[in-house]
């Protein structure tokens, strides 16, 4: 078994799955969580890297998923270095105040968005104690940058990811007592299908935000601090 584990959420497709694969090259043991077992690019990721990874089904939107994944990746790995939560929804991007807004949608985008990655890191923790590096990615965005807000709409995906770094700093001051550190991570405009197509107006390709979150992680000197940090794939730091 290698020295090193890393869990990652959404790997179906897009960020995730660019992340499990530039993790592997990085020489880390991979549990991959997918939602939907149909989704297969991450199996041909498993059959080229037999004995390297593990791939586990996780719906982090609701407590049943995320107690079963836990439980299996308890009999996979000892111990997880690195947990990065990034699968996530977008919602409604076009209605502004004064229209019809749907707040049974923004209650599933925050409810996977925000209480997703605290599901599954605190299933998780056990493992995360058991690791080396104690750290968990939280995958934001710039939308979650209240400091920064120039939207009138994406009421759900920005409420859920300000709520997604408040939690954020919840997770990091609970850990950094036990050596470990959250980051709130912006991956870049990033060409993939969340719009339910794929964003040709990106700039970044999965693997080139992937590569860029990994090398600001495990590359850079950065060290580790009272209050986490929220950074872009780039290492910019954003405001909160
Ligand atoms: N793309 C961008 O420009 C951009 C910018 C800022 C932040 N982000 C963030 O980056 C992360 C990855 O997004 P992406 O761009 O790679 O989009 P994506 O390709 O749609 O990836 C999102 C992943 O999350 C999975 N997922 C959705 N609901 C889930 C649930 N309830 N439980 C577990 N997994 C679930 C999706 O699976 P299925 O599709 O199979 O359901 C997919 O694998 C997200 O957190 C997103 O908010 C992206």
């Amino acid at each position: 078994m290698p020295g090193k584990y890393a869990f990652v959420t959404g790997t179906d497709h897009g960020v995730g799955l660019a992340l499990a694969e530039e993790l592997l090259k990085r020489g880390y043991f991979v549990v991959a969580a997918r939602v939907n077992p149909a989704e297969n690019a991450i199996d041909r990721l498993q059959v080229e890297n037999a004995g390297r990874m593990a791939v586990v089904e996780c719906n982090v939107g609701t407590d049943e998923s995320v107690s079963a994944m836990a439980s299996a990746v308890k009999k996979l790995v000892p111990q997880i270095d690195l947990l990065i939560n990034n699968a996530g929804i977008l919602g409604d991007m076009k209605k502004v105040l004064g229209e019809d807004l749907d707040f049974d949608e923004m209650l599933r985008v925050i409810n996977v968005n925000s209480l997703g990655p605290l599901r599954v890191t605190n299933a998780l923790y056990p493992l995360l104690l058991a690791g080396k590096e104690k750290t968990v990615i939280n995958i934001s965005s710039e939308a979650g940058s209240i400091a920064d807000c120039e939207r009138v709409g994406w009421f759900g995906y920005c409420m859920s990811k300000a709520a997604n770094n408040m939690q954020s700093a919840l997770v990091h001051n609970n850990l950094v007592k036990q050596g470990g550190r959250v980051i709130a991570m912006h991956p870049g405009h990033v060409a993939t299908y969340m719009r339910g197509h794929l964003d040709t107006t990106a700039k970044l390709t999965p693997e080139e935000a992937a590569k860029g979150i990994l090398s600001v992680v495990l590359d850079g000197e950065l060290p580790i601090t009272e209050r986490p940090v929220y950074l872009d794939y780039s290492g910019k730091k954003l405001p909160w």
